[in-house]
């Protein structure tokens, strides 16, 4: 099974997803639509092909989505794995891969969704915030929820400390959530 990584940022859960060990799928792709993404240089060290696709390059959502799918299809890619990529899906894509995108958002949906969520979980004074694995649908992490794990607000807790520690669950959480939805699959 051949999967591809989406990014927009510093890479690290695309990073952990690439180096877990045992998963039943390839990662052989990595999608970003950053020219200057962190993440396009770390990728460099992965034996994954990169797939620099900016977006204001196109004349829209629909042309942008279909030179990434012609890759997809090339690579004859069947699952997609969001790891901070900051757009969302269109029908283009979302049609060809219906229920094959998954998507990490750290927050305890159905709180917090879309940009900053950590930012969001300070300002609203919550005790307990988290990281979620979702199926994408069009919405903004609305899909179907696959995976959860609370992560505490500590008292002084800066949006630096508590991503830190979101982080270090979303590299565990990730490729074991993956590991558990494509092996869940056949068994059905
Ligand atoms: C992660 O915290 C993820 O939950 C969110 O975006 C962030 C990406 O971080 N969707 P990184 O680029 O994987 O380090």
């Amino acid at each position: 099974i051949a999967a591809a990584v989406f990014a927009s940022g510093s890479g690290s859960n695309a990073e952990a997803i690439v180096q877990a060990s045992a998963l039943p799928c390839a990662v052989c792709l990595l999608v970003c639509d950053k020219p200057e993404a962190p993440v396009i240089q770390k990728a460099a060290g992965w034996n994954v092909e990169v797939f620099v696709c900016d977006p204001k390059t196109f004349p829209d959502k629909q042309a942008y989505e279909q030179a990434i799918l012609t890759k997809l299809q090339d690579m004859q890619i069947e699952w997609i794995f969001l790891a901070g990529y900051m757009r969302l899906i269109g029908s283009t894509l979302l049609d060809a891969f219906a229920n094959r995108i998954i998507n990490i958002h750290p927050s305890l949906l159905p709180a917090f969704t879309g940009k900053d969520a950590i930012g969001q979980a300070l300002a609203a004074g919550v005790k307990v915030s988290g990281v979620t694995i979702h199926f994408v649908d069009s919405g903004m992490d609305t899909g179907t929820i696959i995976a959860q794990e609370a992560v505490p607000v500590q008292p002084g807790d800066t949006h630096h400390t508590l991503h830190q520690r979101m982080q270090q669950i979303e590299h565990r959480l990730y490729p074991e959530t993956i590991h558990y939805i494509l092996t869940r699959e056949g068994k059905e």
